[in-house]
Parts: C-alpha cells; sequence; structure tokens
C-alpha cells in the first residue's frame, strides 16, 4: 500500500442507486444518473474537472429526501435536487476553485 494526500480540492457524490420500488424510494429513478451527467458536464466545460471530482454514489441513506448529494471535505447536503438547480450547484461547487 501506498499513501498520499487527496488529489482533488473537492469530492460530489451524486446519488444513482436504483432500489426496486416495492423496497421504497430511491434517487436513481428520479433523474439520479442525469443531474451527475449535467454535473460532469458542467464541471468540464468550466475547466474544473482537475479540482473538483463528480462521483456516482452509491445509497447516501437519506433516501426520501432525494435525488441527493452530498459534497466534501464542505460537508454541503442538497437534497430533493432536480436538473433546474444544477447551474446553482454548480456555480457553489466550482466557487473558489
Ligand atoms: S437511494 Fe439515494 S440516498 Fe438512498
Amino acid at each position: 500500500m501506498q499513501e498520499s494526500s487527496v488529489p482533488f480540492q473537492r469530492i460530489v457524490f451524486v446519488c444513482v442507486n436504483e432500489r426496486d420500488a416495492s423496497l421504497g424510494v430511491s434517487c436513481g429513478p428520479r433523474n439520479g444518473a442525469e443531474i451527475h451527467r449535467l454535473l460532469k458536464e458542467g464541471v468540464k466545460a468550466l475547466g474544473k474537472a482537475a479540482k473538483l471530482r463528480v462521483c456516482r454514489s452509491g445509497c447516501l441513506d437519506r433516501c426520501a429526501k432525494g435525488p441527493n448529494i452530498m459534497v466534501f471535505p464542505d460537508n454541503w447536503w442538497f437534497y430533493d435536487v432536480s436538473e433546474e438547480d444544477v447551474p446553482v450547484i454548480l456555480e457553489k461547487i466550482t466557487a473558489g476553485l
């Protein structure tokens, strides 16, 4: 094993989990994957991809509030997110980078 510091200033986890509807709500069927795609493309278009990583996440354990996005190390939680929210989220997550 080797160890180093994290090579990104900010990591954004976008829940794309898809659970069988009979087992409860999940973020994937509520456009989690599309929100992830839009954020990832937006970060790249802004030239911030080397500093900020947008990741597809499994369940973040706040399913009823989803779609969910959690941002580290800032401890930001965006919930009940829609595609229309992406520009505002992009502005916040790229600020200062
Ligand atoms: S399915 Fe997204 S938080 Fe659980």
